[in-house]
Parts: C-alpha cells; sequence; structure tokens
C-alpha cells in the first residue's frame, strides 16, 4: 500500500491532474466527505488529508510514504528540525504557485525605515523564510510569531509588517496593505519517505515517473 499525504483545498486540486497520470483517481470528494483516509481507483494506492503543515511530518515519520506540500512548508519545517528534514524531494510539481512577500500598510515608508537601520517588527507565520530574508539584507527585524490571519498585524499596531503568501493580492488589498518585496517564489513540492523508496521502491519511482510526465509548465 502507498500512502499519499495532500493536504485539502489548492493543493488537492492541483494533484488531481497528477494523480490521473498515473492512473489514479481519488474516488471520494474532501469537500463532501469527512472520511480522512480516501480511497482510490488503486487498491495499493490511498490519500490521507492532514494539514498542509503536517504534510512533511507525515512523510518524515512514515505515516505516509509519499507527499505533496508547498517550499514555504518545507522551508519551515526544515528550519524547525535543525535544518535537517530527512525528506526525499525528487521534483517541483510546479502546482499551487505563489510568492513570499514583505506587505506593510500603505502609509508605513519601508524603504526609508530600512535606509534608516530602524528595528522592524516582523508579524509572520514563516519565521524562517523571514530571518533568513531580514539577516541576508542586514535588517534587523523583531519577530513576531502567528498562526494566521497575518494581515490584521499592521493595521492593529501588532507589527510593522507582515511576510506572507501573496496569489492574487486581493488580501493584501482588501486590508489597505501593499508588497514592498518578494522574497521568494513558491511551488508545491513532492516528497517521499526514504525508507518507503527503498522498500517499495518500483511502485514508487512509477508514480515519481508518472507526476514527473505531468508537471504543468
Ligand atoms: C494565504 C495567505 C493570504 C492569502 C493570499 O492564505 O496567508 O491570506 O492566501 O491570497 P491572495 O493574494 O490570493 O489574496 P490561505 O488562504 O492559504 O490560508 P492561511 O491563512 O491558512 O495561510
Amino acid at each position: 500500500m502507498i500512502t499519499l499525504a495532500l493536504s485539502k483545498g489548492r493543493i488537492f486540486e492541483e494533484t488531481l491532474p497528477l494523480l490521473a497520470a498515473a492512473g489514479i483517481e481519488v474516488t471520494e470528494d474532501p469537500e463532501t466527505s469527512r472520511k480522512l483516509i480516501l480511497p482510490t481507483t488503486r487498491a495499493d494506492v490511498r490519500v490521507v488529508l492532514v494539514r498542509a503543515t503536517d504534510v512533511p511530518t507525515y512523510v518524515a515519520h512514515g505515516g505516509a510514504d509519499i507527499g505533496v506540500a508547498g517550499k514555504d512548508i518545507l522551508i519551515e519545517y526544515a528550519g524547525d528540525n535543525g535544518g535537517n528534514d530527512g525528506l526525499y524531494q525528487p521534483l517541483d510539481l510546479n502546482i499551487a504557485k505563489c510568492r513570499m512577500s514583505v506587505a506593510v500598510r500603505a502609509d508605513f515608508d519601508y524603504e526609508a525605515a530600512v535606509k534608516q537601520g530602524s528595528r522592524i517588527r516582523v508579524a509572520t507565520k514563516y519565521t524562517t523564510i523571514a530571518r533568513e530574508h531580514f539577516a541576508n539584507k542586514g535588517v534587523h527585524v523583531d519577530l513576531i510569531k502567528l498562526y494566521g490571519s497575518m494581515e490584521l498585524a499592521p493595521l492593529t499596531g501588532l507589527a510593522d509588517a507582515i511576510v506572507d503568501l501573496v496569489s492574487t493580492g486581493n488580501t493584501l488589498k482588501a486590508n489597505n496593505l501593499v508588497e514592498v518585496e518578494q522574497i521568494m517564489l513558491i511551488s508545491s513540492r513532492l516528497v517521499v519517505n526514504q525508507a518507503a523508496l527503498k522498500l517499495n521502491r518500483e511502485p514508487i519511482r512509477a508514480l515519481i515517473k508518472a507526476f514527473e510526465s505531468a508537471i504543468p509548465k
């Protein structure tokens, strides 16, 4: 049995065509089903639904053999684990694309704050990415860890800036925030448990190959 860990939403939806290329169809809809283990048209493949941040944990510890996770999640996971995630990452799937950016209130002069060398208060869920970005720029920051609704932080005075994912930019716009710096482009990767690959080499290799053939341009 091959267990594939996916998170609901964009990653699940955009992984379906890749599964189809491997001849696999998920036979239950996660939006209507309450099940967390979804069967597929292949008796030896099942999908487990987990939180996006839990995908690397499931795969690294063998709760799943393979998984799909955003580069953002993988960098943060490695950061939380001393820089070593123990995961084999054979493919950039080029799905669930967005960017990691710095955003501030429209009336906050980010460039001036950076130039003056003032300490900037930055709220984010992505502390590893943010720490590295500002360290590389030589900008002093106080990082404030949040778990969601980052956009609220500059609006309430909790922080001067946020580091968050931007896709359409609609969330920033709706909250009067502006993107002042792009840190990196984000897409989802295939991650594989190294021991599972050794034990179940052929079926997992075949799956990786099928996924590879269907990566969107
Ligand atoms: C992300 C991000 C922003 C939003 C950006 O949240 O945190 O809030 O998407 O998208 P936009 O530029 O298209 O408006 P997501 O919906 O992934 O959920 P999260 O808050 O749990 O991270």
